[in-house]
């Protein structure tokens, strides 16, 4: 791949908020789960876990918490991406809660884009109840539910979402 496949390969890809009933393979999800196993984390120490749901009773518990929003029940896997504060807080102290943040959504993107790489559609959730996920999935203390992201077959939208000039979020030297 040559950095233009590259950039179009970033550029094609875009949220996907309906999904039909075929699941993704088991291959499917393994690829996605040892594509986020690759990503950089702070230390090396991976401060990240997920949680991999398909049941359906459990994606319509997680809709619900992500405030009724439909993709999370429809699509037909969830990973639920966590920080894990016990791997980053051990070496890093108070800096390990930024640290396992940042190690869960490197994570995050590595499977939205590994999902991509398998022709499957995916969405990042990121406004949900932590309280009720935590209930849900019986999340211990020391893991932070970070992102939902919903991985599935779509149909992608006929145009790409618009972004700001790149020109905009560029600061040479000083801000
Ligand atoms: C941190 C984060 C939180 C997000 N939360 C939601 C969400 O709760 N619901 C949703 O439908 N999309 C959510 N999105 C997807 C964004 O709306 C989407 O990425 C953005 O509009 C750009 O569109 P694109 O992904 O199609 O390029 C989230 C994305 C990120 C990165």
């Amino acid at each position: 791949m040559d950095s233009s496949d590259f950039f179009g390969f970033l550029e094609s890809r875009s949220s996907v908020r309906e999904y039909d009933d075929e699941p993704p393979g088991t291959d499917d999800v393994d690829y996605i789960l040892r594509c986020a196993s690759t990503a950089p984390s702070a230390g090396n120490l991976e401060a990240w876990d997920v949680v991999v749901v398909t049941e359906e009773e459990t994606r319509a518990a997680l809709a619900e918490a992500a405030f009724s929003q439909k993709h999370v029940e429809q699509a037909p896997v969830i990973f639920v991406v966590c920080a894990n504060y016990v791997r980053s807080m051990s070496r890093y102290g108070e800096r390990g809660i930024l640290y396992g943040l940042e190690d869960a959504t490197i994570a995050c993107t590595y499977m939205m884009l590994a999902a991509h790489a398998r022709q499957l559609h995916s969405c990042w959730t990121g406004a949900f109840d932590e309280e009720e996920v935590r209930k849900i999935l019986g999340l211990p203390q020391h893991v932070r539910p970070v992102a939902l992201l919903a991985v599935g077959r779509g149909q992608a939208p006929v145009a790409l979402t618009e972004r700001l000039p790149v020109a905009e979020h560029i600061h040479r030297d000083a801000w």
